[in-house]
């Protein structure tokens, strides 16, 4: 069976391959974590951004949208705590050469003990067959335990040092773990410093030089400055949310695993203005909507779970991510912060306009508190081509690779076919393009054996195959073939609307989030 790690590269590969993901400026080497989407990419990328979009607007009365500019003042960035805070604690290899964040590296310490105790519980699973009794054996196996005890220690130092921004501390955990670098595998290690990860350029030229301007971090802070004037011109109640998809930018100093930590990225963030003191409420209310939304797509609930925050934002006071297991292990995909009234607050006090609420329902004024919903678009891609990629081996030795991607999701939802070029059947195929083609992404191909041209759109995850042959020209039917199970089926041509769209309108999925 291949391992987990070929799995991912045959996938890197088969998004260059098939229009999904290219390197960016490619031709000239590509630019370090940066990516461009290539024509299947965008529309798969387009259709997550509407699943979430319509799923805030739509769902939600009280949720508004914006679209705020990527530059902003300055001075945002000072009071948002970026501009002192927004740092990474780097670690330099002095064999290698090579830059790591010391954070991950002590992360990926953690994962390593929880790999282990997780062996040996399969391993005694195997040998003890049904009666197996897994907490029993946790607690009461002499290996297990050890390992369990390292890992709380090492948890406990961990989030110690974090908490107490302690670089020193850091790098004397990652001695006394004895973590080897990857490349060179010593323990040459640099001492820890901090990086700070905006990007910035000048705007402009006055007599004085050109203003310091920063390409945002996160889209968050265009909704914050946004608040007062959503909240007045729309008259929006607390409690109210206001959802935005943009850019962001990050000097990512370790910038792997493809598309999951990129410099520059796309976010889909949701702030929920709400009435203090109920912040904590619907924070878990958020937290569990946002899960209903991943797991409506049907990737498989197991493949999602939580992870509570060890270090909390200084401006946070609750915050979980929601992981998905990536071929790399489970890595988070959306974070749900809990921020208080810290950055309203700050950018009053920077300001020095008054931006509070006045609630008349209590005949008070006060600056609300934050639910914050922020996923990024390229970690979602990424989870739904990792769970979509499929290697099959089928009846007779023949091969496919799938992308089992949700219907609604698919780049591309039907293609329509003709047996053979010629007999009137491309100009019967034209016809039912133009049926369909004004509500679902189509495409048209005539080209190879019908054999190829299948396997054509199952490597783009296409979930509908439509041909036309000569017996339609007679009794107005066509074959339609379903991606997943490869099976066949003869449909009038006026039921293909209706079969398409039952599987493909997101409505369907809408119904499952707020039932
Ligand atoms: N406004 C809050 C915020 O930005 P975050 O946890 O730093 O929080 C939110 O980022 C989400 O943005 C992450 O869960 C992830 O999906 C995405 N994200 C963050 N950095 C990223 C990067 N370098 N490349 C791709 N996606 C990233």
């Amino acid at each position: 069976m291949a391992s987990q790690e070929d799995v991912f590269k045959k996938l890197v590969a088969h998004c260059k391959e098939y229009g999904f993901v290219f390197p960016s400026s490619e031709i000239y080497d590509g630019l370090g974590a940066v990516y461009d989407y290539g024509q299947n990419g965008v529309e798969l990328k387009n259709n997550i951004k509407k699943y979430w979009w319509d799923s805030m607007i739509l769902l939600h009365e009280n949720i508004v949208g914006i679209d705020a500019a990527i530059f902003m003042h300055p001075t945002t960035w000072k009071a948002s705590g970026h501009v002192d805070a927004f740092n990474d604690p780097l670690i330099d290899n002095r064999d290698s050469k090579k830059r790591y964040r010391a954070d991950v590296l002590i992360e990926e310490q953690l994962a390593k003990y929880d790999e282990k105790i997780n062996k040996e519980c399969d391993k005694a699973a195997k040998r003890f067959g049904e009666s197996f009794d897994r907490e029993m054996f946790c607690q009461t196996n002499a290996r297990v335990q050890d390992y369990v005890q390292k890992r709380e220690t090492l948890h406990s130092r961990f989030v110690a040092a974090l908490e107490a921004n302690n670089l020193e501390e850091l790098k004397q955990i990652i001695l006394d773990e004895e973590i080897v670098c990857p490349i060179s595998g010593t323990r040459n290690w640099t001492d820890v410093r901090q990086f700070n990860l905006m990007f910035s350029t000048e705007m402009g030229s006055t007599s004085d030089g050109a203003m310091k301007v920063y390409l945002r971090p996160e889209t968050a802070q265009g909704i914050f400055v946004n608040y007062l004037n959503v909240q007045k011109t729309g008259r929006m109640k607390i409690p109210f949310g206001i959802a935005q998809i943009g850019k962001a930018f990050r000097n990512e100093i370790v910038a792997r695993q493809f598309i999951f930590r990129m410099r520059e990225f796309e976010q889909m963030e949701m702030q929920f203005f709400v009435k203090p003191g109920t912040e904590l409420q619907w924070f878990e209310h958020w937290k569990a909507f946002r899960l209903k939304w991943h797991k409506a797509l049907g990737l498989g609930d197991h493949k999602y779970r939580y992870h509570d925050h060890d270090k909390l934002a200084h401006y946070a006071n609750a915050a979980t991510d929601i992981e998905f297991e990536m071929p790399f292990g489970f890595k988070e995909v959306e974070g749900i912060h809990s921020r208080t009234n810290f950055d309203l607050g700050s950018h009053e006090k920077y300001s020095g306009k008054n931006i509070k609420y006045f609630d008349p329902e209590i005949n008070q004024s006060y600056t609300p508190f934050v639910i914050e919903t922020s996923i990024g678009v390229d970690r979602m891609f990424l989870s739904i081509m990792s769970a979509a990629y499929c290697e099959e081996t089928l009846e007779g030795g023949d091969s496919r690779v799938v992308l089992k991607f949700p219907a609604v999701l698919a780049p591309i939802k039907a293609c329509v076919m003709p047996l053979v070029k010629k007999d009137g059947l491309p100009e019967k195929a034209r016809e039912i393009m133009n049926l369909l083609k004004f509500d679902f992404k189509c495409s048209y191909d005539e080209k190879d054996s019908i054999g190829k041209r299948y396997r054509r759109q199952d490597a783009v995850g296409t979930p509908f195959c439509i041909t036309v042959d000569h017996q339609t020209m007679e009794d107005g039917c066509v074959t339609i073939r379903h991606r997943d199970t490869m099976q066949q089926e003869r449909v009038e041509i006026g039921k293909l609307h209706s079969i398409i769209d039952e599987q493909v309108n997101m409505k369907n999925l809408f119904k499952k989030i707020v039932e």
